[in-house]
């Protein structure tokens, strides 16, 4: 049982990480309390900034002693509610920003080991700048912090040749439940000894421990990307596409992302700086990414060989374009992932982050679309996404005119309808954006009862008294 916090043991934790170490006043203190969507608002009487793992050791072995919920933070880009305490005023928050070093950079082991609280771009631009590729990318790399991404276990655009984050990690430093440092930042690619207690950390969203520095993979940087905004009649064109390309470049394909023609449209009207380059009327787009990273890999030339064996009659390609410069393969990813901004601005929204098994992405699609004009009348379906990874966001977007209270009722009875969808094609309620706050009924509804049981007990072994970030992921 969780208990309500005293202001002595509040002084103790302001104690451990001193001055600089924790926010002053309601103003500074509520972007911490609120989530990146705005679902919720929570409370808390102290938000700390700890800049070390020993401080973080010590803080949370205060915790569990005295029974106080904490809710770790990194940069607040997620989308499940995750990060925010509840509305009770009794959990305290341990944003990360300060634990933000680079503590090393291995270019010939194809390694390096970051703090929790550095941002995915910081990360990159270490890899970068010793000639390596930290792989990750996300529209919101510029404030998404490493520890964030891990405790999601993040995905993103470049998920179809280099994984989701796990995928990513050899090694993680945790701060447990009771204070104890789990100090396991091993950067071994064979490693097979005993339980990999690393992955349960991954994706835990902070209901088990606190991850403060990770050992993460790096690769070769690709010398000679090449990308390419294609136009294709149907999302089963843009199957046989990346079966096309795949025969092509194998394993090159970094990304391979669709949009219909809607979600381009609300782009260009919503986003500055951002216009249809194909200007053509395909209904769907795919963005691809060939990634090649050898001396002389001549991915651009190859690509536009590919693309033109592809194209109509006999082909699915009604459509291409080859970014000519880094510049216009910047402006290709800038319409991509202005997206989910154009979406916000053109007003309410109901969200799923859906995936399946890479065929069936037709047929989601199609039924999806179906399900959404039948039960949010008011909304219009704008599905995009990672299909190279059977993974769409497909959201409806209100329609310009419709009412936006009359469409946001309908979310409980379209979600339940989009959710059982995915579960008859073999899919996932929650490719990527994980459980947080907001899915944990789902969770509970949706889930093998023995996989649950399961995850109980590893909740219950990591953190008996329940104080890490209570109410996510398992009630
Ligand atoms: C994306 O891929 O754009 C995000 O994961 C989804 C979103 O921001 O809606
Ligand atoms: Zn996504």
């Amino acid at each position: 049982m969780l208990r309500a916090i005293e202001p002595r043991t509040l002084e103790a934790l302001r104690g451990i990480v001193g001055p600089s170490g924790w926010v002053r006043g309601a103003e500074d203190a509520a972007p911490y309390l609120r989530d990146f969507r705005g679902l919720y608002r929570g409370a808390s009487p102290l938000v700390l900034l700890p800049a070390m793992v020993e401080e973080v050791a010590r803080i949370l072995a205060i915790c569990h002693q005295e029974r106080i919920g904490v809710v770790p933070q990194g940069g607040n880009t997620g989308y499940c509610g995750a990060a925010t305490p509840d509305e009770s005023g009794q959990q305290i928050v341990l944003a990360m920003r300060r634990m933000h070093r680079v503590r090393e950079v291995d270019a010939a082991d194809l390694t390096m080991i970051v703090e929790a609280g550095c941002t995915l771009a910081e990360a990159q631009a270490a890899a970068l700048a010793s000639d390596r590729l930290f792989p990750l990318s996300l529209g919101s790399e510029g404030s998404a912090q490493i520890g964030g991404n891990l405790s999601t276990n993040a995905g993103g655009t470049a998920v179809l040749r280099y994984g989701m984050m796990r995928d990513l990690t050899l090694g993680l430093e945790v701060v447990l439940a009771d204070g104890r440092v789990l100090s396991a930042l091993r950067k071994l690619r064979k490693d097979n000894t005993g339980y990999d207690l690393k992955s349960l950390f991954i994706g835990a969203e902070g209901t088990l421990g606190v991850i403060t520095a990770a050992a993460l993979k790096l690769f070769p940087r690709p010398r000679d990307p090449a990308t390419a905004l294609v136009g294709v009649e149907t999302p089963a064109a843009a199957l046989e596409l990346l079966q096309r390309l795949r025969n092509a470049f194998g394993e090159e394909i970094s990304s391979f992302e669709l949009m219909p023609r809607r979600a381009v449209e609300l782009t260009v009207r919503h986003v500055e700086g951002v216009a249809d380059p194909l200007g053509e009327p395909a209904p769907w787009f795919v963005l691809v990414e060939i990634g090649a990273a050898g001396e002389g890999a001549n991915a651009a030339s190859r690509l536009v060989d590919a693309l033109a064996a592809a194209s109509a009659p006999a082909g699915p390609v009604t459509g291409a374009l080859l970014a000519s410069s880094a510049a216009q393969a910047a402006a290709f990813w800038k319409l991509r992932e202005s997206v989910p901004e154009a979406q916000r601005r053109q007003g309410a929204s109901l969200k799923h982050d859906l995936s399946v098994p890479v065929s069936e992405v037709p047929r989601l699609i199609e039924l999806g679309s179906a399900l959404i004009e039948r039960l949010a009348p008011e909304g219009e379906t704008i599905a995009y996404g990672h299909v190279g990874d059977g993974n769409l966001h497909f959201n409806a977007s209100l329609r310009s005119g419709a009412d936006p209270a009359a469409f946001l009722a309908r979310q409980e009875s379209l979600q339940t309808a989009m959710f059982d969808l995915v579960g008859r094609l073999g899919g996932s309620f929650s490719a990527e954006h994980g459980i947080g706050r907001l899915k944990v009924g789902e969770l509970e509804r949706r889930t093998d009862p023995v996989e649950l049981d399961l995850m109980r007990a590893v909740k219950a072994a990591f953190d008996p008294h329940g104080i890490m970030n209570p109410g996510k992921v398992l009630r």
